[in-house]
């Protein structure tokens, strides 16, 4: 079918040629003898002029009326069009119905957000969507690059999972068999025992939280990329995620422009994103937030707001490292000098986005790990794999996961994470 066609993005390609396009109807105008079309590919929209001398009386009539998101193939010939975003227009010739669209249900006007969603199948053909998902695919690629390129190997982590890597309360429990199992919150304890084994890993996949809350940050099931390094301490997996992060804000300038113009996104604040992030320490975190006002005391996690305070108060991605262990999950090491205080790190993106990376030094002593281990209250059966891991040839070793859908709503700009993934689960949301 796509045989003699052309894709849009290629369309300059075949400048003053005669080709065929195959697309979707995204709109359309009449004035007098002409109509214009817009096709959308997918790759692109290109400009489609219809002249009642160049093509035959039912075709042009067809071009009035044909529904919006028909599918066709517009054969005609390319031509240099200075106004057009993209250069070219085509000259039509024909245009084959390949299915007529039913009355299409997304129009110009501003829909509600339930309502989109509900059609989150077919808003994903808009264009600020399109925009999204080709910056999550650079953003993902560019990713997975950083870490192949430095040596670290892919691994994959079970999704299915006998316990709780993130604490209890946020499990999706389903049926095994005849037992229970959970969805993986996170692939670290798995990452973990491949360090062991490869040195350098990272594991990238999707991870599940059974989480209530109803924020601008929050999914169901969103996707981690998790590096684990053995042999290495908190500073350097500080210095990882700083690399990571340069690297995806960079390549996605450098290869996503024209879907950042889309967006709207003001590119200054990502010109900022330079080695060295400011890094802080929580207790530092703390005090700035209370010179800023915030009602806080040492002690109490960092919400939402808290963080969208701090982050605002720079212009860079900035770090907060030692956390008190009584709010970090049961494989933090603590601070050797100070037993309060977890060897933690999150990374907290600026513009009020908020953390987008978390992670740390893990415990490497089994007695202190079996300590944590019930005093969290967990199991320990299910985890005597893990227990392993400190008890043949246990090394320091520290990794992070980052949240592909936060650190993409924070490159692009955009509000809320229910954008930044093809089908969002949310609390209220597992339609379509
Ligand atoms: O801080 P979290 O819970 O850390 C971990 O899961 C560690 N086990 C990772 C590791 O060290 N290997 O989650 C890491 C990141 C967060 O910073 C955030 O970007 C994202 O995962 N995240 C979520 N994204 C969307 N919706 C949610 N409900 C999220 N929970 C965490
Ligand atoms: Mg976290």
């Amino acid at each position: 079918m796509r045989n003699n066609s052309e894709t849009i993005d290629k369309i300059s390609e075949r400048s003053g040629e005669r080709t065929r396009v195959c697309g979707w109807i995204a709109n359309k105008r009449s004035s007098g003898k002409i109509r214009f079309l817009q096709l959308r590919d997918g790759t692109g929209v290109i400009q489609c002029v219809v002249m009642a001398d160049r093509v035959t009386p039912e075709v042009f009539e067809l071009a009035d009326h044909i529904p919006y998101e028909s599918s066709v193939i517009v054969t005609g010939q390319v031509q240099k069009d200075p106004r057009s975003s993209i250069g070219f227009e085509i000259a039509v010739d024909n245009i084959e119905v390949i299915s007529e669209a039913l009355p299409y249900p997304i129009s110009k006007k501003d829909h509600g957000v339930a309502f989109l969603m509900d059609h989150r199948h077919l808003w994903l053909r808009s264009s600020r969507q399109n925009a999204l998902m080709k910056i999550r695919s650079v953003l993902t690629r560019s990713a997975r690059s950083y870490f192949d390129e430095l040596g670290f190997i892919s691994v994959e982590a079970p999704i299915l999972t006998p316990t709780a890597c993130e604490g209890t309360t946020s499990l999706f429990e389903v049926a095994y068999f005849d037992r229970s199992a959970y969805l993986t919150q996170s692939g670290q304890l798995y990452g973990e025992a491949a360090a062991m084994a490869l040195g350098k890993i990272y594991v990238y996949g999707p991870t599940f939280r059974a989480e209530k809350s109803k924020t601008r940050r929050h999914l169901t099931e969103f996707w981690m990329i998790e590096p684990e390094m053995a042999f290495c301490e908190l500073p350097d997996a500080i210095d990882l995620a700083e690399g990571l992060i340069c690297r995806i804000v960079s390549d996605t300038l450098n290869q996503c422009s024209p879907q950042l113009k889309v967006l709207e996104r003001d590119l200054s604040r990502l010109e900022l994103v330079k080695p060295p992030f400011p890094r802080l320490t929580y207790t530092e975190a703390i005090d700035i937030l209370k010179q800023k006002g915030m009602d806080i005391e040492w002690g109490a996690d960092l919400g939402g707001d808290e963080e969208s305070v701090l982050s605002g108060a720079f212009d860079k991605p900035v770090f907060v490292t030692h956390y008190p262990a009584d709010i970090k999950a049961f494989y933090m090491k603590r601070d050797p000098t100070n037993d309060r205080l977890a060897l933690a790190v999150d990374l907290l993106a600026p513009e009020g986005y908020g953390e987008i990376i978390g992670g740390g030094q893990r415990e490497d002593s089994l007695e202190a790990l079996e300590h944590r281990i019930d005093e969290h209250g967990l199991d320990k059966e299910p985890l005597e794999w893990y227990l392993d891991l400190r008890r043949y040839g246990s090394v320091p070793h520290a990794g992070f996961g980052m949240g592909i859908e936060r650190a993409l709503a924070w490159i692009s700009g955009i509000h809320h994470v229910r954008e930044t993934i093809a089908f969002p689960r949310l609390l209220d949301r597992l339609y379509p």
